[in-house]
């Protein structure tokens, strides 16, 4: 079997973990265990981004090695990856050996090829952004705010024929569709094609920055960022057979040029097999700002997670964000969500049915007894939903897979409306006896369903409710979507459970 390999940007090493890298790895574990769930076999690679004058910076500031700052900031990343229960398979850090030597033998191949070459670079330079600007990005005579402080320079150096690749890039974007998701991102890409390309400078000297790959071929100088970081995708599987990717999952600010651009001219003029595509996700704002790190806005992810629940906070992100589209996150549109979808509809639902259960089916659920209008109702919207669930996900549109599954859930409060258990255990009649533990089963069957159907999402709250049912956690998908209320019957119901506890916050 053909294994789906996906990977995750590496985040940079110079700060804390922040909303948009908790994003895009909860993304890409949904992707990663709906392919699972549907029997793909999956490898999923994360890791941090280590090298660069900012790290070096960052260790400077603190007296400390830029070797053991990133340390930190590695345990950091990896502790936030176990709390948001991600599944990477394999968590890919530049500064380790294996993948220096696999940014070594690339560069050596492509300076052995003619394809980097030395030469005298004059411009400007900005610190902040570690990479040369030119005098046309002025506006109204000064440096956009992003650069920080720019400075003239004039200094050797080595660069990559990126100009060369131009019209074969074009090509391949034109002959390939579905290269980059979502298409309106192709255009921009094509348009950016529409301008000659200019070689990329790849190296900066040791005396600057010394805290980066060596170039194999002139030890004086390291490889500027994009070279080292690009290649971890390729660094971590080389050995194992899986190259290429399927899918680079990455946020809309470094599609263009890295990934779109550099990436696939690096690779082709290597000779090695290009990605199948690139997903391009958008960003979270607050309030319509970017977030960003000197903007001070910045939520701390695993505060959320850890108030409300990691499975509530994976829940949302993948609810709320249109993959592709921008979000806005706050406090007040995570906790609209909580307590209407999750605390109201499904929350509620599970504590009515182990209520109910208990008093009226002595914690066991019943057999289906009769078949009514209400009953039909409830199937056919079931079969309405599940065949949209799986080709959500793969097109990526798994907010719409959840909203699905919400509507399902609200069915479902909408038949123990309908059936009123309670009333119905009041009557001396046998029929209501029979309306009463189908009404059971009926409730537990769709809790059956929903939480499997939500398990890519939240998987610790799925396995759960299964538990609560007296059900086996999900494993695949396969054979377990289908309306079939003789698998929860006779299951042990959980006396009671809070799944989602109404925040102390609410109003
Ligand atoms: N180190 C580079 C990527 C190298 S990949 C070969 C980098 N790191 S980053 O830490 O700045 O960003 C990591 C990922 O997080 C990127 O895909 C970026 O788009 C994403 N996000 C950063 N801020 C974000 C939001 N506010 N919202 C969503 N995702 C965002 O770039």
């Amino acid at each position: 079997m053909s294994t789906f390999y996906i990977t995750t940007a590496i985040d940079y090493a110079n700060g804390s973990p922040h909303l948009g890298h908790a994003y895009e790895k909860v993304l890409a574990d949904v992707i990663a265990r709906s392919r699972r769930l549907c029997g793909t076999q999956v490898h999923f690679l994360t890791g941090l981004d280590e090298h660069g004058q900012k790290v070096q910076m960052s260790a400077q500031k603190l007296g400390i090695e830029p070797q053991q700052f990133v340390d930190g900031i590695a345990a950091e990343f990896q502790q936030m990856c176990k709390t948001l229960e991600i599944t990477n398979d394999d968590y890919i850090r530049t500064t380790q050996p294996r993948h220096v030597k696999v940014v070594r033998e690339l560069l050596q191949t492509l300076f052995d090829k003619g394809d980097i070459y030395r030469a005298d670079y004059n411009g400007y330079y900005s610190t902040r952004q570690e990479q040369f600007v030119l005098e046309k990005e002025k506006v109204n005579g000064q440096w956009p705010e992003i650069y920080g402080e720019v400075t003239p320079i004039t200094e050797p150096g080595y660069f990559f024929k990126l100009s060369q690749y131009q019209n074969w890039l074009i090509s391949h974007i034109k002959a390939n569709p579905d290269f980059i998701f979502p298409r309106f991102r192709q255009k921009q890409v094509l348009e950016f094609l529409k301008e000659p390309l200019n070689d990329l400078s790849i190296s900066r000297p040791r005396e600057r920055l010394s805290w980066g790959i060596a170039l194999p071929f002139d030890e004086n100088f390291v490889t500027y960022v994009w070279f080292d970081a690009l290649t971890n995708y390729y660094s971590a599987v080389k050995d194992s057979g899986l190259w290429p990717a399927d899918f680079h999952i990455i946020g809309k600010d470094i599609l263009v040029p890295p990934h779109a651009i550099y990436w696939p001219i690096m690779l082709h003029a290597a000779g090695l097999p290009l990605p199948k595509a690139l997903l391009v996700h958008g960003f979270w704002t607050m309030s319509g700002d970017k977030m960003s790190k000197s903007a001070g806005n910045t939520i701390k992810p695993l505060d959320i997670a850890q108030q409300y629940g990691v499975d509530a906070f994976r829940y949302f992100l993948i609810r709320e964000m249109n993959v592709g589209q921008d979000s806005d996150f706050s406090l007040e549109l995570f906790l609209a969500r909580y307590n209407s979808e999750l605390a109201n509809d499904l929350g509620n639902l599970v504590s009515r049915l182990l209520n109910m259960g208990g008093r009226y089916a002595g914690g066991i659920v019943p057999a289906v007894a009769i078949e009514e209008a209400p009953e039909q109702a409830l199937k056919s919207l079931w079969d309405i939903v599940v065949p949209e669930l799986i080709p959500a996900c793969e097109k990526f549109q798994f907010h719409l897979g959840l909203e699905k599954i919400n509507t399902f859930i609200r069915g479902i409060n909408r038949y123990a409306e309908t059936r009123a258990p309670w009333k119905l255990a009041k009557s001396e009649d046998p029929e209501d006896r029979a309306r009463l533990d189908t009404s059971l089963a009926f409730m537990a069957e769709g809790l059956r369903l929903a939480a499997t159907a939500l398990v890519h999402v939240m998987p610790s709250i799925s396995a759960q409710i299964l538990q609560l049912l007296g059900q086996p956690p999900v494993t695949q998908w396969a054979g377990e979507l289908e309306w079939t209320p003789k698998r929860v019957k006779g299951g042990t119901l959980a006396e009671k459970a809070i799944l989602f506890p109404r925040p102390q916050t609410e109003k």
